[in-house]
């Protein structure tokens, strides 16, 4: 049977996931789930421990709130949320998350987070593996020079200075070990419908997933 409490949005990295995700869920009023938030966290746990038992248990010891419609992490008092955001945090995330003991100790997490609320759930895997009975699942890509521009944008407003040639060879390194691991590999889920961002806007890309989304959930 299909949730329709629950809406996958998956892609490669900076396809606009994130933007559409928040703005679904403030539309609907649904929890936000940013899986790459929590790979990035784990392997924040994990450069600062080594192993995985001891970031497992780190990971575990992190809080996490919504705010606005967006997710932040806590390491004590303190929001590291833009500290997970800086590209060696995403490097180390990508190497990290081709492990299967990575994935293992954040699938339940993941799972546990969605109750009887709404959830708007964005990741690589989230149609495939993690919710494979969401009630809508979309696949947002981009092309690589539109995704290096927006993520040169994104890293240029919170001070960090960039090359965009880097940036460009920086995606589709990424990409490629994203869709090329064995587990839990980037890719649509059969059921899901492929939008493609590169020449829309955001209020543009979030017409059209709502339009999808009352679809698959009018009564018949
Ligand atoms: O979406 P992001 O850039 O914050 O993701 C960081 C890394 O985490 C990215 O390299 C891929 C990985 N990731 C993953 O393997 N599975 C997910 N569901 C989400 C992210």
């Amino acid at each position: 049977m299909k949730n329709n409490n629950i809406i996958t949005i998956d892609g490669p990295s900076a396809s606009g996931k994130g933007s559409l995700a928040k703005a679904l869920a403030k539309k609907l009023n649904f929890l936000l789930l940013d899986s790459g938030l929590l790979y990035r966290a784990y392997s924040y746990c994990f450069d600062k421990t080594e192993n995985h038992s001891a970031a497992k248990e780190l990971f575990s010891s992190l809080r996490i709130n919504s705010i606005d419609y967006e997710m932040h992490i806590f390491e004590k008092n303190m929001d590291i949320t833009s500290i997970l955001r800086r590209e060696n945090v995403a490097k180390s995330a990508s190497k990290l998350s081709s492990l299967k003991e990575t994935r293992d100790n954040l699938i339940s997490f993941q799972r546990d987070l969605a109750g009887d609320h709404g959830l708007v759930a964005d990741g690589r895997d989230m149609g495939t593996v993690v919710f494979p009975d969401a009630g809508t699942k979309i696949f947002l890509v981009a092309d690589a020079e539109v995704r290096a521009k927006r993520r040169f944008l994104e890293l240029q407003n919170t001070g960090q200075g960039v090359n965009m040639r880097d940036l460009i060879d920086d995606i589709r390194l990424r990409d490629e070990a994203d869709k090329a691991r064995e587990i839990s590999p980037l890719m649509p889920a059969d059921d899901s419908i492929e939008v493609n961002s590169s020449n829309l806007n955001l209020q543009e890309v979030l017409e059209i997933v709502l339009k999808i989304y009352k679809e698959n959930t009018k009564e018949v």
